[in-house]
């Protein structure tokens, strides 16, 4: 055990002072065996969405600024408080472990300070399990989220995206049958939700290419692009491939481009267990539009890199380690790829422009600037009609036709991530 808790403290490390994804230094991590990832899923992913209370109640403890060789003794710290407040692990077992494991990462008397500290909250932890304040976000996330939302609504973002999401599927067809077969929730768009627990490839129909793994949210963006049987079709940043094989399920010739190789080879592995095909194309978005010599596209999808702000349920960690500036500098480049993509989309075809970012300047505001500069492309609004039959979806449409999901949105369900879907149509 001590092993994993010990992989524990670096991944956190690594996350929070590298700014990387907690799923990338995952994958890097090679003590881990299968079994004991859950164990280190669950105490990662508990220590990013309480984190900023365990902070509150570490500065009770800790008087005095950490010299810098004591830091992995501030992440041993952090794990061990969660293990103590939330996944209630027996008091020796915590002070033992990250003892040894700060023994072994720093120094005996950073190990004496870890030991002291832990000892005491574990005394007190009653009292301040009665004091937590269900507070996700540090204030530079708070920052983010305040440039386009009020108090209120960033209170329901906030508790919305701290509870852990299950799982959502898109089914080649018969959603029903699957349903059913898999024990899971019809949502109104045709979405399969899972209970978030078991191996995945086990899952009745993975190993058969019967469904991908999509959250909710994410499906609407194809769902939103009608009658494209037989269309050519250029999904621009399209790896892993989710909307790739959306895509493919309804009939177009589908080109999916990425930058990214190893991603593309991800794609390739989806599309084969899927039994799908595609044209891949390895390359920036923006080369590949100014070297282009081919027919125009009927439709693109444009499903933008962004600051993935949107997934913070699944991904806890980007509320500590996004800033405003990080939105910024995705939106600049969501808008040069953006800007120039009329350039290989016919007359008369659609763009959908997508992105799975909270923030809506890399979205609504995006756009706007966007519709400014090329008066010959018109929002066609989207309807919570033709995305489910009826008007189930209405709370996810905005006054402009856009989608817009938040964490709180299909309640009912267990919530959403957030996401941002526009439908534009190239004029003469
Ligand atoms: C939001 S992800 C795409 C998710 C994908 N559409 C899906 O549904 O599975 C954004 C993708 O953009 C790619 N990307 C980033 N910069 C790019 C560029 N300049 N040209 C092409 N692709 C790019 C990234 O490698 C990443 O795979």
């Amino acid at each position: 055990m001590s092993t994993i808790r010990q992989a524990a403290v670096e991944m956190l490390k690594d996350v929070l002072e590298n700014k990387n994804f907690f799923s990338e230094v995952k994958t890097k991590q090679s003590q881990i065996s299968s079994q004991d990832s859950a164990f280190a899923n669950m105490l990662i992913l508990t220590t990013f969405r309480h984190l900023v209370f365990i902070k509150k109640v570490l500065k009770k403890f800790v008087k005095k600024k950490l010299p810098a060789t004591a830091v992995s003794g501030q992440y041993a710290l952090f794990l061990g408080t969660a293990e103590i407040l939330y996944l209630n692990t027996p008091d020796y077992a915590v002070i033992n472990s990250y003892v040894e494991i700060t023994k072994h990462l720093a120094d005996k008397y950073v190990a004496g300070f870890v030991n002291a500290v832990l000892r005491n909250i574990c005394k007190q932890k009653e009292e301040l399990k009665k004091e937590e304040t269900n507070e996700f976000f540090p204030p530079e996330f708070f920052h983010i989220l305040n440039q386009d939302y009020g108090k209120k609504t960033i209170q329901k973002i906030q508790s919305a995206a701290m509870l852990e999401p299950k799982l959502d599927i898109t089914v080649k067809s018969d959603a029903a049958h699957w349903a059913e077969v898999l024990g899971g929730k019809l949502l109104p768009s045709d979405t399969i939700r899972l209970e978030n627990n078991g191996k995945i490839t086990e899952l009745s129909g993975y190993a058969d290419g019967a469904w991908w793994v999509q959250d909710f949210a994410a499906a609407l963006a194809v769902k939103a692009l009608p009658d494209i049987k037989n269309k050519n079709v250029l999904d621009m940043c399209a790896a892993p491939g989710g909307k790739t094989a959306q895509l493919i399920n309804k009939g177009a010739k589908v080109t999916a481009l990425d930058i990214s190789a190893p991603r593309l080879q991800k794609l390739q592995e989806n599309l084969q267990r899927l039994h799908f095909e595609a044209d891949v194309v390895c390359a920036d978005a923006l080369e590949y539009i100014k070297t282009y010599k081919g027919t125009p596209y009927d439709a693109v999808l444009l499903d933008a890199p962004c600051s993935a702000t949107g997934t913070i349920r699944r991904h806890p960690e980007l509320v500590h380690i996004k800033r405003l500036k990080d939105v910024e500098k995705q939106a600049e480049l969501q808008k040069e790829i953006l800007h120039e993509t009329p350039k290989i989309l016919k007359t008369g075809g659609t763009l959908i422009y997508c992105t799975c970012s909270i923030s809506k300047l890399e979205g609504e505001k995006q756009i706007a600037a966007f519709l400014e500069a090329n008066p010959d492309f018109k929002i066609v609004p989207i309807t919570s009609e033709e995305l489910c039959g009826d008007n189930y979806l209405a709370e996810i449409i905005t006054e402009q036709g856009f989608i817009r999901t938040l964490p709180q949105h299909l309640a009912d369900f267990g919530g959403t991530d957030s996401f941002f879907v526009a439908r534009l149509k190239k004029e003469a």
